[in-house]
């Protein structure tokens, strides 16, 4: 009998186990896949971006000395000098020469740094007069899944249009702004690739309007530069952070139903402590970079030398000192925000965000203007990068409420997204990297500047004592915000003269785009 059964078993059992641990992989996917996926991507970034960095905190100076050594007046470099910023001047074409996160210290980024905070400088109450108004055009007739980013943009592109053209948003300005908007973040998450001519589309609408900008731009400047310089700062950073900041923020209160329901009858001091616990654990800066213009004692054996890239680590930062530091706990924030290792908006005295005061106020107003109006649910895995872009279900508040299937579709679909996601970004983060490696934006940019220029050519090192350099202090911030006196109302009369600054974009965005100057016989 055994003679007998032995080869009709064999024959059957092999195919079987082969399904069997066939499926068994494949199930298991979504648990091992993403992780294994991101952790190669890193591995291929640093490859191709070589390790220039030295992050912090880390081997030369902790947690400890992570607030002194970002507010070191040597540690003003933003653009010259990493290859890292060839990849962020890549992702935030066209025009990142003129975003002011970018600029260099000096007169050109004074100028546009006053400007943006004039048109910042909005009364508090109009502020969140704007911000609900937005808000509540957005949400009409919304309800279901959603994803939480999508819904944003099209809000924070209104609310971005009415500050700098004190005007309602027409709706082609409203489609442009997000679809630009997106298409940097996404490019920056490395979901999808860069699609410069929705980008393009933005600068031509703007090019026309800027005598209507309500402040005056910053003099000195083309009219190609000055509306590359409101795309960067207002229809990009302010359209991405605000939408980015308000999807975690929602999407953690969709998470923590009991943390939802109190947001919604507590007083405004307690919903800050809800944002800021939000930011603490999913900070919008993965790194903010630095490079080094001046020698940097950290003690009587270490120097870091000028030209060093310095690389701050908000989450590892946000991580540290906390117990049970990945635990929502707005509880923490009992404690006044600044003693504890919180920088959600930078740190004062090296560039803060100009935006500090004005975005938690902004947000507050329209997450309550959700809460208001729905019941948040969701399943999804919350992560810092957000690649989902958070999925969520809206249910309008009264109406009945069974989110389990729902739920359970939302949780299935969104692990098997994961997988075939981190794929995508594998692939398209490698292209990307390596096309920003090839084109060196930034690189070339201060050659040919140093080109038709010498004196350009002398890094901000060379060019006085940077312990000179003025620094913003912690009690001077404020009045760079939303509250300042200096409020700047009046129409600028200016005569832009639209036909040129078309032609001007015609000829020089090639160079935004593809690295090629107008006038440069260097091709790619
Ligand atoms: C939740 C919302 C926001 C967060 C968390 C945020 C966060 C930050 C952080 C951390 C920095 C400093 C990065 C560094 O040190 O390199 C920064 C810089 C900046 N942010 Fe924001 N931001 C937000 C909203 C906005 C908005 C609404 C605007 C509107 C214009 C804006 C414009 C800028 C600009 C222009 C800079 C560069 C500042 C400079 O270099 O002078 N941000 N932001």
């Amino acid at each position: 009998m055994l003679t007998v059964a032995v080869p009709i078993a064999v024959p059957i059992a092999v195919p079987i186990a082969v399904a069997l641990a066939v499926v068994a992989v494949l199930v298991s996917l979504p648990y091992w896949l993403p992780r294994r996926v991101v952790a190669l991507r890193e591995r291929v970034f640093a490859r191709i971006n070589g390790d220039e960095g030295i992050p912090v905190p880390g081997g030369l100076a902790g947690v400890d000395r992570f607030r002194e050594l970002y507010s070191h007046p040597a540690a003003n470099g933003r653009s010259r000098g990493a290859a890292l910023s060839d990849l962020f001047w890549y992702w935030l074409s066209p025009g990142p020469e003129m975003h002011q996160e970018h600029l260099e210290p000096g007169e050109r980024y004074d100028a546009v740094a006053r400007t943006t905070r004039s048109l910042l400088a909005v009364p508090k109450a109009e502020a969140e007069e704007l911000a609900r108004r937005c808000a509540a055009r957005r949400l009409e007739g919304v309800r279901g899944m959603v994803r939480l980013r999508d819904l944003m943009m099209p809000l924070w592109a209104e609310f971005a249009y009415e500050l700098v053209f004190a005007e309602p948003c027409p709706r082609e300005a409203r489609d442009l702004i997000a679809a630009n908007a997106d298409d940097v973040v996404t490019s920056l998450k490395c979901t999808g690739l860069r699609h410069m001519d929705r980008r393009d589309r933005l600068t031509r609408y703007l090019l026309p309007r800027l005598d209507k900008v309500r402040v005056p731009l910053p003099d000195g400047l083309t009219p190609l530069e000055q509306a590359y310089y409101l795309q960067g700062a207002f229809f990009n950073t302010a359209v991405v952070q605000l939408s980015e900041g308000m999807a975690h923020l929602l999407l953690v209160l969709a998470r923590h139903p009991e943390e939802q329901e109190r947001a919604r009858t507590s007083d405004d001091r307690h919903f800050d402590r809800v944002i800021n616990e939000t930011l603490r654990l999913y900070p919008l800066f993965g790194i903010a970079h630095r490079i080094t213009s001046g020698d940097i004692a950290l003690d009587e054996h270490t120097t870091i030398p000028a030209g060093s890239v310095l690389c701050f680590n908000y989450p590892e930062f946000h991580r540290a000192g906390f117990a049970d530091p990945d635990r929502f706990d707005p509880g923490r924030f009992d404690r006044p925000a600044k003693e504890l290792n919180h920088i959600p908006f930078g740190v004062a005295a090296n560039r803060p965000c100009p935006a500090w005061r004005l975005a938690p106020i902004v947000m507050r107003v329209v997450a309550r203007e959700v809460l208001d109006r729905y019941v948040l649910d969701s399943s999804v895995s919350h992560t810092r990068s957000l690649p989902s872009r958070g999925p969520c279900l809206l249910t309008p508040r009264g109406a009945p409420h069974r989110p389990r299937l729902a739920l359970a579709y939302m949780r299935v679909r969104d692990r098997w997204e994961d997988v075939w996601r981190s794929l995508v970004q594998l692939v398209l983060g490698t292209y990307m990297v390596w096309d920003a490696h090839r084109l060196r934006l930034c690189e070339r940019h201060f050659a040919e500047a140093a080109a038709r220029d010498p004196a350009e050519e002398r890094h901000p090192a060379e060019e006085g004592d940077p312990a000179e350099t003025e620094a913003p202090t912690a009690a001077e911030a404020p009045d760079r915000t939303t509250d300042a006196p200096d409020r700047a109302t009046d129409a600028p009369d200016r005569t832009t003269d639209a036909p040129d600054a078309s032609d001007a974009f015609d000829a020089e965005n090639r160079y935004a785009h593809h690295g090629r100057h107008p006038g440069s016989r260097r091709t790619r």
